[in-house]
């Protein structure tokens, strides 16, 4: 297990090594300064009003993830605007939309049974789920406890694959004679198969169960075991909905069984004598494979249920990973630090090293998981662990090239070792090139490139869930037509016109891999595809909000197989109409979770063809402030991100620069309902830190679109080549009146392009940036302006 663990990580640092010479990794346990930075991540940000924040205790990208699972739109277990808990359990996903996840095999402490009678102890979900108190939650790295109505505080920590619960009880001791049990239950009530066992002689807990994934297809099994510290085992046996016995050890459930619905609330449980100091603890390891690894887990792991020393250790892990970044603060509130070290941590909850844990297939190579989804992550989260841990990012690359390998098709979304939903076109493709053009090592670039290839090439049978569907008519006639005549596969016949444009950008993205391998007619061919997106543009094309004409002039429209247009108000599908109407199902209309209005903007291979379709650079800065002022923009959907910094193709970088202001902080505060929509998988949050930065990557180019950074001066240390890059503003004015660069300097000589490259990363470096309150010339030159297919007009 161990070896396979760290062999990845050990080869990357090899190959690193290799390319760049010297490896720098040594970070310090002690923070920059005296000012320890996990003291600004606050995990319930982005708990309430739909966030699905993950708020419990985890190592960064743990498959362990342990909180309280509470009833509600409890998609990572906890939320704050809930009021009742019913267990605690070990994993989790974060920021999630679809099913809630995981969540399985939750145990539940009682500090006794009224009586001592154990049948009057509460056993299934719906009877022991037990009002939280506010006040009692704490949350941070490594780190939540929560306090019951029961009279149950329950604090936990976790390990890579394992949880420790500590339990404290109140009332005297005399009284004491805890219960904790474990339910075959998940979040999403999934289980189909589950059995679940008990030694009486030291109170161990284990079992299994067959569950399905909350975004996809399929099922998988998982295994769990409990053991025990800090208090004498009085007796145990099996629970079933509200009755329990003492003489049975195990339990069995199938999917056939009449009286075994997936609602079925049943397991076994542990009784103890009075605890000392009314404390206890159970350790819970977990495993895909067995229940002797999920038992080898938490042995290995934990072998000494120490808290404490858990908690130390994950702290630690946060630190290291986060100490790569440092920011002079000075002048900047402490809500704005929040946003910004809280957005970088819930970047890091997600995908979830599972190596060693995949029984799908042999390899050995990492494999990571919940990749939920790519459509969501590939435009901030995978830019943003780029510059964070290049060692973790190329770890995940070369895990979905093995998944390309051994499922035929790179996921578009995956979770629990299942397929997931796709939801516009085939972004692993994207992330691809972003990886290859930023130098990501240890990839296996062939077998990458033969992926993507295959994405833009081979129709799968089901398309929902891995690569694309409509291919011939997309090789055909150049776009997918909202009548598609399709029997090459199935799949969700929406969403045509933001499929196209999606399509076309991946196109692109294979055709910049094709011209770095020397695949040159592949190269011909993709970059033709890729400037498809125009077939779906109907130059003449009005919009009107209330009746009113907004006064601009083409849009993307839906075309039928013959050619002519369909329609579809370019309004439609944004916060002003029908905003809910756009979602993955088969009623879903032809643009996903969007308007026409900001789908006309995707073209970011070819923003000069664009800038020239929408009416030259005055009337695109015009129709881009548009959009953000109108209310026509829901910037809680990923698709919105780049929006804020398209101004710079117009030649108008400081609009770039208010925008970003306009939505940080209204719409990302420390609030717990602080994020706008869900956080998925941390998109939010990257989104947040790299808008702060002041550096906003174009996934699949090698282009950062430069705005000043919210600090006084901001470095990133590169923990492959260990070289640090700085950016300084000039000027800094914390109230962010002075946003406006009127100058910059790279490694001390002017710099007027309005973008850089990331070899700024890799060889570190200064880039100087000096502010003034008002627009200026800089950046704004048709010379200025980042790479475009085709001249900008
Ligand atoms: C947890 O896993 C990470 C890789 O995901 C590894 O770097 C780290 O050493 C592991 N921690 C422990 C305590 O095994
Ligand atoms: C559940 O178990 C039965 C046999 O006990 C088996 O036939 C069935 O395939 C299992 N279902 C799943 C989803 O694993
Ligand atoms: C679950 O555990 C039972 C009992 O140990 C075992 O018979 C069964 O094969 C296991 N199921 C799975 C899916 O591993
Ligand atoms: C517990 O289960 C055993 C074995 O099935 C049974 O003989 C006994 O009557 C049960 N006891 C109670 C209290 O249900
Ligand atoms: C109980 O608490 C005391 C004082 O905090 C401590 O010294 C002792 O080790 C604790 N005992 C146990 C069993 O945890
Ligand atoms: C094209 O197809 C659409 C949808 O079937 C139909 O309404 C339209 O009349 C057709 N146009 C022509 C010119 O055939
Ligand atoms: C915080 O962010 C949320 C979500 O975007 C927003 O609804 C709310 O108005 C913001 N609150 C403040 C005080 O800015």
């Amino acid at each position: 297990m161990l070896p396979q663990i760290l062999l990845p990580r050990a080869e990357a640092l090899a190959i690193a090594a290799a390319l760049y010479g010297s490896v720098a990794l040594g970070t310090q346990d002690a923070p920059n300064g005296k000012v320890d930075i996990l003291e600004f991540v606050d995990p319930l940000i982005g708990t309430s009003n739909g966030g699905h924040v993950f708020a419990g205790a985890t190592l960064p990208f743990g498959m362990a993830k342990a909180v309280a699972d509470t009833v509600g739109e409890n998609q990572a277990g906890f939320a704050w605007d809930t009021s009742v808990v019913t267990g605690f359990s070990h994993m989790h996903d974060s920021g999630t939309g679809g099913s809630p996840s995981l969540g399985n095999f939750p145990i539940f402490a009682q500090p006794a049974c009224p009586n001592d009678d154990i049948n009057q102890c509460k056993w299934q979900q719906t009877d022991r789920a037990v009002a939280w108190e506010k006040d009692s939650v704490v949350a941070n790295p490594g780190y939540f406890s929560i306090a019951l109505a029961n009279g149950v505080k329950a604090e936990m920590t976790t390990t890579n694959r394992s949880a420790l619960y500590r339990f404290t009880f109140d009332g005297s001791s005399e009284s004491l004679s805890p219960v904790i049990l474990v339910d075959l239950m998940d979040l999403p009530q999934s289980r189909t198969n589950g059995t679940a066992a008990v030694d009486p002689n030291t109170g161990r807990l284990t079992g299994n169960g067959t569950f399905s994934p909350s975004f996809g297809i399929g099922n998988y099994d998982l295994h769990f075991c409990v053991d025990f510290k800090g208090a004498d085992l009085r007796d145990t046996g099996v629970w079933s909905k509200n009755r329990a016995n003492f003489t049975v050890e195990k339990v069995k459930v199938t999917a056939d069984g009449v009286d075994s619905p997936a609602t079925l609330s049943v397991g076994t449980f542990a009784r103890f004598k009075s605890p000392a100091n009314n404390t206890m603890m159970a350790r819970v390891g977990v495993s895909f494979m067995s229940v002797s690894q999920a038992c080898a887990n938490a042995e290995r792991e934990q072998p000494d249920f120490d808290f404490d020393g858990t908690v130390a250790a994950a702290k630690s892990a946060w630190r290291k990973k986060l100490d790569v970044i440092s920011v002079d603060a000075e002048g900047v509130s402490k809500d704005l630090q929040e946003v910004f070290w809280s957005g970088a941590y819930r970047a890091m909850i997600s995908p979830q090293d599972y190596t060693g844990e995949n029984p799908l297939w042999k390899s050995d190579e990492p494999y990571y998981d919940s990749y939920y989804c790519i459509w969501d992550s590939f435009r901030s989260i995978h830019p943003l662990l780029t510059l964070l841990d290049p060692v973790s990012q190329s770890l995940m690359m070369r895990s979905l090239v093995d998944i390309y390998r051994h499922e035929g098709y790179f996921p578009d979304c995956r979770m629990s070792l299942c397929k997931g939903y796709t939801q516009g076109g085939s972004n692993a493709d994207v992330l691809m090139a972003d990886a290859y053009l930023k130098k990501v090592p240890g990839i296996d670039w062939d077998t990458a490139y033969e992926g993507v290839v295959k994405d833009a090439e081979v129709e799968p049978r089901n398309w929902d869930v891995e690569g694309r569907g409509g291919l011939h008519s997309w090789k055909g006639l150049g776009f997918i037509p909202t009548d598609d005549f399709d029997p090459y596969g199935t799949g969700t016949h929406t969403r045509s016109i933001s499929r196209t444009v999606e399509y076309a950008y991946d196109d692109f993205c294979v055709a910049e891999m094709a011209k770095a391998l020397g695949h040159e007619s592949d190269y011909e061919k993709y970059l033709e595809r890729s400037g498809n997106w125009i077939n779906m543009f109907k130059a003449d094309q009005k919009s009107s909000i209330n009746g009113v004409d907004t006064g601009f002039t083409g849009f993307l429209q839906p075309r039928y197989i013959n050619g002519t247009w369909g329609s579809q108000d370019p309004i439609f599908c944004s916060p002003l109409l029908d905003f809910t109407s756009c979602y993955l199902n088969p009623d879903g209309h032809e643009t996903y979770e969007g308007s026409a209005w900001l789908y006309t903007f995707y073209a970011p291979h070819d923003m000069g063809s664009l800038v020239t379709a929408l009416g030259g650079a005055k009337e695109f800065a015009k129709r881009l402030t548009f959009l953000h002022e109108s209310g026509l923009l829901y910037v809680g959907d990923e698709q919105a991100f780049l929006t804020i910094y398209q101004f710079h193709y117009a030649g108008r970088p400081a609009l770039s620069a208010k925008y970003s202001h306009f939505y940080i902080p209204s719409q990302f505060n420390t609030t717990y309902a602080g994020i706008a929509g869900n956080d998925d998988s941390g998109a939010m949050g990257s989104f947040v830190v790299l808008s702060m930065m002041g550096l906003w990557p174009v996934p699949g180019q090698d282009v950062y679109l430069i705005t000043p950074p919210y600090f006084k001066e901001l470095s990133i240390t590169n923990s492959l080549t260990g070289k640090v890059s700085t950016i300084r503003n000039v000027n800094f004015d914390s109230s962010y009146k002075s946003i406006y660069i009127q100058s910059a300097k790279l490694n001390g000589k002017p710099w007027s392009k309005n973008w850089l490259t990331h070899d700024f990363f890799i060889e570190g470096g200064v880039l100087e940036l000096e502010l003034g309150e008002k627009e200026s010339q800089w950046g704004t030159h048709v010379e200025d302006l980042p790479p475009s297919l085709s001249d900008y007009p």
